[in-house]
């Protein structure tokens, strides 16, 4: 069904197409991507020009993957105290913490890339997964240098602010959802409500509702559309811009259909781990002070991984 028959609340996360970015429609775009991430924390892109044949292969790949038995993808499980590798609630680690009932997930670091926790199998699993993070790179910094341009800030700011000083790399890494169908579990939980601890997420999803954004305190769903990129601000940004584009929390949950599966795949984008993160000199000055407090990535997902899903507990605590 098209948007006509709907009424024009202002109730759905906003759809940007972003046909022409890099030309005639980016102020326009801009605004649009300022205006999301200001009044919602999420937005849904299209039009991006993305490799579909790439988004295919990933989700086939990612699917494949969790449709092997247990004794093969426990070859790469979470290990205690670390939160990536394969997880099922039947795991006891850290991970049982961000994921609930029968939900699995697939977590892992690309940039710099744990190659030990890639699957053997599928054997194309590791490669397609690569091949998708070098585009997801050049798509996420292209919506950063929107973001940075709409804070009056130059095209590269945000992206720079994440470079490691040593790798000179952002931190790249997935997360890949498998909800079972409801009818195959007697415990129909999802992934719980909380905000992401990077900078930014790209999620891919399946044509399964499921995503819920928490919007003044209600649940609103996330229509699927075929493709779109589910695009949210996470903690890292809210610090980088001093609360101006704040994370949301949001949870993902199974299939209403009772005999559906669902999928997700998000890729993050944040700082690389030594980098400190701190709100941008540029955006304060005496009646702007800084409201969080600089600490590096990999402190920050210490405490995220100590916590788990909980709400934005961890980003309070940086006031
Ligand atoms: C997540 O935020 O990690 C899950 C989102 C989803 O699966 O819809
Ligand atoms: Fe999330």
């Amino acid at each position: 069904m098209g948007s006509e028959g709907k009424p024009q609340l202002q109730e759905r996360v906003p759809i940007i197409d972003f046909e022409g970015f890099n030309g005639p429609n980016r102020e326009k775009i801009r605004g649009e991507i300022a205006a999301a991430c200001e009044m919602w924390g999420f937005f849904q892109l299209c039009n991006h020009g993305f490799d579909q044949d790439l988004m295919k292969r990933v989700k086939d790949v990612s699917k494949e993957f969790f449709y092997l038995p247990a004794e093969e993808k426990v070859k790469i499980r979470v290990m205690p105290d670390t939160i990536q590798g394969w997880s099922h609630s039947s795991l006891a680690a850290t991970a049982t913490k961000l994921s609930a009932g029968s939900t699995e997930y697939y977590h892992n670091i690309f940039k710099p890339l744990k190659e030990h926790l890639l699957p053997l199998n599928p054997p194309t699993f590791g490669s397609t997964w690569i091949e998708y993070f070098e585009q997801i790179q050049v798509l996420a910094e292209s919506v950063l240098a929107l973001i940075s341009e709409s804070l009056n800030l130059p095209s590269d700011t945000l992206v720079k602010s994440m470079r490691g000083p040593t790798s000179g790399s952002p931190y790249l890494a997935n997360r890949v959802n498998y909800y079972p169908p409801r009818k195959a579990t007697d415990d129909p939980l999802g992934v719980p409500s909380h905000s992401d601890p990077v900078a930014i997420t790209f999620l891919l999803a399946d044509d399964v509702a499921g995503l819920e954004v928490n919007k003044d305190d209600k649940w609103v769903e996330v229509e699927p559309i075929q493709n779109a990129f589910i695009i949210n601000i996470g903690d890292q940004l809210e610090i980088l811009t001093n609360g101006k584009f704040a994370s949301v929390d949001h949870r993902g949950m199974p299939s209403k259909d009772p005999d559906q599966e669902r999928l997700t795949l998000a890729a993050f984008y944040s700082a690389d781990d030594d980098r400190v993160v701190a709100p941008l000199q540029e955006l304060l000055d005496e009646s702007h002070p800084p409201l969080y407090s600089a600490c590096t990535f990999k402190e920050y997902m210490a405490k995220f991984t100590a916590r788990g899903l909980d709400g934005k507990k961890g980003i309070e605590s940086m006031h």
